[in-house]
C-alpha cells in the first residue's frame, strides 16, 4: 500500500453512517510495519471508530467488511500468491492464525485468483492478441485489422464524451481486477484507485505498474493443456494511485470522494447488483463521469436468478432504467462493443459489451431542480 493511500481510504464498515469518516492509522501492536520507500509493504491499519483491523500483505490492503470470511475463503491461495514475490513475516501469518482466518472452506471458489485467469486477462489487456498467434491462423486477419482493444475503445469512449474527462483529482475503478482499464484512464486522472475481491488480481496489477513487492515484467501465456511459455511485459505508463482489495458493494472511500467512476464487466458477477450501484453512487461527487459496461453473461453460480437486471423488453432497457433510477443520466452508449478473452491458443471468448458513459447527479440536486 503506497503511504499516502491511508489519506484516500476510510473504514468500509464505517464509510457511509459517519461523517467525517473516522480515521485509519498504522497499528503496530500485532505485526511490524515493513516499509520500503513510500510504501507500507506488511502491517495492519486501524479504524479509530470501530476499531476494526485490516492487514496489508505484500503490499496489498485487504480492506472488506467482513474480513474473517473473506480470508476463509481465501486463504491459502493469498499466502501462496504472497509468498511467491514477497515476504510473509511469520508475525503476520501468526496474527492471521490467531484470528482463525485459516480455517479455510474447502469449497472455496477462488476463480479470479488462478494463473490462468489472471494471465487471461494480463493478455487481453496489456498484450497484443494478434502477436500471440500464427500469422497462418484463421483469426489472426480479424485480431490485426478488424478488432480493437476493449480496453482503448472504451478509453476513446470517455475521451470523446462532450462531457470530457477533467483531469479529475480522485478516480475510481470498481472491479479493476489485473489494473487494464486503471492503465489507460489513469493517465487522464491525478489519482487512481482499482479495486477488486481478488487478491491475485490486485497483487498483479501492483506489480505491474507499481514493480511492488517485486516487477512483473513476464506472464505465462498457456498454450494448449498444460503447456504454457513466457511473454514479456513492457512497463506501462506511470500512474499515480493504488490498488486494493475492496468490495464494490462496500467501498472503502468517503461520499462524494470521485469525480470519474468506471466498473468494466462486473455487474452481472456483483451478488447484489442493486447494492453495488448504490455504491458507486454514494462515493461518486455531483456531476461526476461514470462509465458502466457489461456483457450481460448472467450465471447462476454467481448471482441468484431473482437479482438478475432484466425485464420483459431487453436487459439493455432494464439496466438502463435501474441506472437512471441511481441518479444517472446516460450521456453516450455503445450497444455491441467486441470483448475477447484469450484462455489458450484454441479457446477464444467474445462478448459483445453494452457500454453507457453516464453522468451522476445525487438525490438532493436532482429534487432541486
Ligand atoms: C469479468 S472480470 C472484469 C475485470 C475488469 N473490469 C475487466 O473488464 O478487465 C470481473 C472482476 O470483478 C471482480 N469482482 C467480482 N465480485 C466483486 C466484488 N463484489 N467487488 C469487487 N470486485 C469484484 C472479480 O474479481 C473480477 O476481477
Ligand atoms: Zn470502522
Amino acid at each position: 500500500m503506497q503511504l499516502s493511500t491511508l489519506k484516500a481510504v476510510v473504514c468500509p464498515r464505517c464509510a457511509g453512517t459517519a461523517e467525517p469518516s473516522p480515521a485509519l492509522s498504522i497499528d503496530a501492536t500485532d505485526v511490524e510495519p515493513q516499509y520500503a520507500k513510500e510504501e507500507l509493504v506488511e502491517g495492519i491499519i486501524t479504524c479509530s471508530l470501530c476499531e476494526q483491523q485490516y492487514p496489508i500483505i505484500a503490499g496489498v490492503l485487504v480492506i472488506v467488511p467482513s474480513l474473517a470470511s473473506y480470508f476463509r475463503s481465501n486463504y491459502s491461495s493469498i499466502i501462496a500468491q504472497a509468498c511467491a514475490c514477497s515476504t510473509v513475516s511469520d508475525g503476520m501469518i501468526d496474527y492471521l492464525i490467531r484470528r482463525g482466518f485459516h480455517t479455510g472452506r474447502s469449497d472455496a471458489r477462488d476463480y479470479y485468483s488462478s494463473p490462468r485467469k489472471v494471465s487471461t486477462y494480463i493478455n487481453g489487456g496489456y498484450d497484443n492478441l494478434a502477436g500471440v498467434m500464427d500469422s497462418s491462423d484463421s483469426l489472426s486477419n480479424w485480431f490485426s485489422t478488424e478488432y480493437r482493444c476493449f480496453y482503448d475503445e472504451m478509453l476513446t469512449m470517455c475521451l470523446d464524451s462532450k462531457a470530457s474527462l477533467p483531469n479529475h483529482l480522485f478516480a475510481l475503478d470498481v472491479g479493476c481486477y489485473v489494473g487494464s482499464f486503471c492503465s489507460r484512464i489513469g493517465r487522464s486522472m491525478q489519482h487512481i484507485y482499482g479495486v477488486d475481491m481478488a487478491f491475485g488480481g490486485v497483487l498483479a496489477a501492483r506489480r505491474i505498474h507499481f514493480e511492488t513487492p517485486a516487477p512483473l515484467k513476464e506472464y505465462e501465456l498457456f498454450i494448449d493443456g498444460s503447456r504454457s511459455c513466457k511473454r514479456s511485459l513492457s512497463t506501462p505508463l506511470p500512474i499515480s494511485g493504488d490498488f486494493v482489495v475492496a468490495d464494490a458493494r462496500a467501498l472503502p472511500f468517503r461520499s462524494g470522494f470521485f469525480g470519474f467512476i468506471s466498473s468494466l464487466n462486473l455487474l452481472e458477477l456483483v451478488k447484489h447488483p442493486r447494492e453495488y450501484l448504490s455504491e458507486i453512487r454514494r462515493v461518486g461527487e455531483n456531476g461526476a463521469s461514470v462509465l458502466i459496461t457489461t456483457p450481460y453473461y448472467w450465471e447462476e453460480e454467481e448471482v441468484a436468478v431473482e437479482e438478475w437486471i432484466e425485464n420483459k423488453l431487453s436487459s439493455a432497457d432494464a439496466v438502463r432504467e435501474l441506472l437512471c433510477s441511481h441518479g444517472m443520466d446516460i450521456i453516450s452508449e455503445k450497444l455491441h462493443v467486441p470483448w475477447v478473452l484469450r484462455y489458450n491458443s484454441r479457446a477464444y471468448m467474445t462478448f459483445l459489451v453494452h457500454a453507457l458513459l453516464l453522468c451522476l447527479a445525487h438525490e438532493t440536486t436532482r429534487n432541486d431542480l
